[in-house]
């Protein structure tokens, strides 16, 4: 038994169980399971907003996810990022984070850092211990930056590449580290299709290495391409997992993700089945809408209907008052009244002021 759980361990790099992300109301990944083998590539795409990056934050330490577990061959992630690319596994980010002031060869010199004796700050500052190792990672960096074609670059400061190379270089950079597993967070947004082709070669070229690959991407030509299983997120769960193939020819996927069939897509009666079925999602969200609507006229026409009650009630008694007065003012006046006043003048002005100030 114990055999058999080391041998399935030992092919598994990334294993990641349950995995939960809630941000206060909002659970951004519900549940997540995804495994990563040695020499595999695993896509992972999902419409925006679906949960893909909060889950690379999960498995990088950046999070620490409200449920669930996550094992890089066999061992329990530490919840911290550095410790996470100490233990094997390494990252881009989706918006390029490289030291922009920093030349091309100086950038991948830094994520080399967790492999030497000497930590990130020595080689930030190029303190005498950074220098004394600095030749053999010297070697190591310009074989990398060979390795992703930008060698020729190597003095170029950071911000001057353009942007599919900026990308590149984060990816030189995360290789720096010796991972076991990189995760790529859309290595090819902003890349012309040329550029892209490239990026495919070079992750294939990564995985030859013996690095196992999870990546996320929204171009599905690349990814189809490319991986030999793909996950699917939405709204922060697991929807599909499989091959390209299968992936690609499921439903809920082209309903959910990609929008309208295409190539290989399910036929007509199914895509006509989905179709029914959103529509009829849709009406029933129309008619609840709807329904709240009349109710909330409904109540508001009531309440109007008791306020303008109420107002009449007040001026009916409002009036009756007046007239109360106005008999009262007529009856205590009347004995004053000379005989030869005539009564109404005076009885009309008493009323008039007593009434206006009530
Ligand atoms: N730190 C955070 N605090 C609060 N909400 C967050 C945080 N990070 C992500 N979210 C939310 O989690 C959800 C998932 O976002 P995420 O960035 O993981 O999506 P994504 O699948 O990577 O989308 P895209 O394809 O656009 O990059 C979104 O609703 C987002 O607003
Ligand atoms: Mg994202």
């Amino acid at each position: 038994m114990t055999t058999t759980t080391t041998a399935i361990e030992a092919e598994t790099v990334l294993d990641a169980r349950g995995v939960t992300m809630r941000f206060g109301g909002l659970t951004a990944v519900k549940n997540v399971d995804l495994t990563v083998k040695s020499g595999e590539i695993v896509g992972l795409i999902g419409p925006n907003g679906a949960g893909k990056t909060t889950f690379f934050n999960c498995l990088t330490g950046l999070y620490i996810p409200t449920e669930g577990e996550v094992r890089y061959k066999g061992t329990v992630l530490p919840p911290k990022s550095f410790k996470v690319t100490a233990a094997g596994i390494a990252r881009t980010f989706q918006n390029i984070r490289l030291f922009s002031n920093m030349t091309v060869l100086e950038n991948v010199l830094v994520g080399r850092h967790t492999r030497t004796k000497e930590g990130l700050w020595s080689a930030l500052l190029r303190l005498p211990g950074f220098h004394k190792e600095e030749a053999a990672s010297r070697e190591k960096a310009m074989e990398l930056l060979e390795f992703i074609g930008l060698a020729h670059k190597a003095e170029h400061l950071a911000r001057n590449l353009p942007y599919g190379e900026q990308r590149k270089l984060e990816i030189a950079r995360a290789l720096a580290s010796d991972p076991g597993l990189i995760l790529l967070d859309e290595p090819t947004a902003g890349m012309n299709p040329q550029e892209t082709r490239a990026a495919e070669e070079l992750i294939f070229a990564i995985r030859d290495k013996g690095i196992a690959v999870l990546v996320i991407e929204h171009d599905m030509r690349f990814i189809f391409n490319l991986c030999d299983r793909v996950a699917c997120l939405v709204q922060g769960e697991k929807l599909i997992e499989g091959t390209a193939g299968e992936v690609q020819s499921d439903e809920r996927v082209v309903a959910a993700y990609l929008g309208e069939p295409f190539e290989g897509a399910p036929g007509a009666e199914e895509a006509a089945e989905v179709e029914a079925a959103e529509a009829h999602a849709e009406a029933a969200v129309v008619e609840a809408v709807e329904e709240a609507f009349e109710e909330a006229i409904e109540e508001a026409a009531e309440e109007a209907a008791e306020e303008a009650a109420e107002q009449a009630a007040d001026e009916e008694a409002a009036e009756e008052a007046a007239e109360d007065t106005a008999e009262t003012a007529a009856t205590t006046t009347e004995p004053e009244t000379p005989a030869d006043t005539p009564a109404d003048t005076e009885a009309d002005s008493t009323t008039s002021t007593d009434g206006e100030a009530k």
